[in-house]
């Protein structure tokens, strides 16, 4: 089974440039069980047939795999904290920019924008959301959410340091709730791949909660050094409660006074070289 997987894994890469093989192996094999249980299928290779016939589907297949599910004001205690710690930061500059990255269904962006506006910091901020999933974009862009969830989250908006109702920042649509149009302008949802893409935009803060606990420790290794390229000198980097245990090995730590907000540690100086080569000499000592 693991074998099968492994292969349906490089083929998804060769025939999609979905790359799923640096994920946890338990966690993909349980995605993929899901699938093709749901498809009434066999195994991987039996997905595999079936994709090649409807490749029309792959779309699907990674909200499958990647199952894009998140909730407003989801961790209030982290949100408190960059509402406390970092907008203060974040008023000495012009322009502000937060990447949302691993978005889902936009949740965490809009939770980001009313935050950010009831600082009075959203005029000048432009907030990226990105995800691999193009399904759960195309839900997140619809900026909707069930009045009942919106009920539900009440309380952890008030933990988060909001103020007020919540379903202030909403409009009715339907039988649901949509995010305010002048909140809504400042988010730009777009697709971006963790396991392959480059660095997209310069930002003062990124988010990536409840994603790499889903890689395998390259994959962890690859994102956290796409965050410290992405990060302007002073940016802040918050990541979900499971994934704080990656931050020492990767170069962050706490902010001072925080539970939850990294900070890049400082380049180390010389830069160090590549196995072989000695130190760059100084030009000055010679
Ligand atoms: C469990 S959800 C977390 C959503 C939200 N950040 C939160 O904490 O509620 C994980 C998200 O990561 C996305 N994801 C998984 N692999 C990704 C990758 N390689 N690049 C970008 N996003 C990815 C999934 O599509 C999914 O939307």
């Amino acid at each position: 089974m693991e074998n099968e997987i492994g292969e349906f894994a490089d083929w998804v890469c060769w025939r999609f440039g979905h790359d799923f093989r640096q994920y946890r192996p338990a966690t993909l094999a349980s995605r993929l069980r899901q699938l093709c249980a749901r498809l009434q299928l066999e195994g991987a290779a039996a997905l595999r047939d079936w994709l090649t016939q409807h490749p029309e589907r792959i779309d699907e297949v990674v909200d499958r795999i990647c199952v894009p599910v998140s909730e407003i004001f989801r961790e209030p205690r982290a949100l408190d904290e960059l509402r406390r710690l970092v907008f203060p930061q974040l008023r000495s500059f012009p322009t502000i920019t937060v990447w949302h990255a691993g978005c889902a269904a936009g949740q965490e962006a809009y939770s980001m924008a009313i935050l950010l506006h009831e600082a009075g910091l959203l005029p000048r901020s432009r907030i990226f959301a990105s995800d691999i999933s193009a399904g759960a974009l195309a839900r997140a862009g619809q900026g909707l959410i069930a009045g009942s969830d919106l009920a539900a989250a009440q309380p952890r908006y008030a933990a988060a340091g909001g103020e007020g109702a919540l379903a202030r920042h909403f409009l009715p649509a339907g039988d649901q709730m949509r995010l305010a149009p002048g909140l809504m302008s400042h988010i730009s949802f777009v697709r971006h791949n963790l396991a392959t893409d480059a660095v997209f935009c310069e930002a003062n803060l990124i988010l990536c909660c409840n994603v790499l606990i889903y890689f395998q420790r390259a994959l962890q290794a690859r994102a956290m050094q796409l965050f410290a390229d992405s990060l302007v000198r002073g940016g802040r980097l918050c990541l979900g409660r499971h994934e704080m245990a990656l931050a020492a090995a990767h170069r962050y730590e706490l902010m001072p006074g925080s539970a939850w907000i990294l900070c890049p540690q400082p380049k180390a100086w010389p830069v160090p070289c590549p196995d072989g080569l000695g130190p760059v000499p100084d030009e000055r000592m010679q």
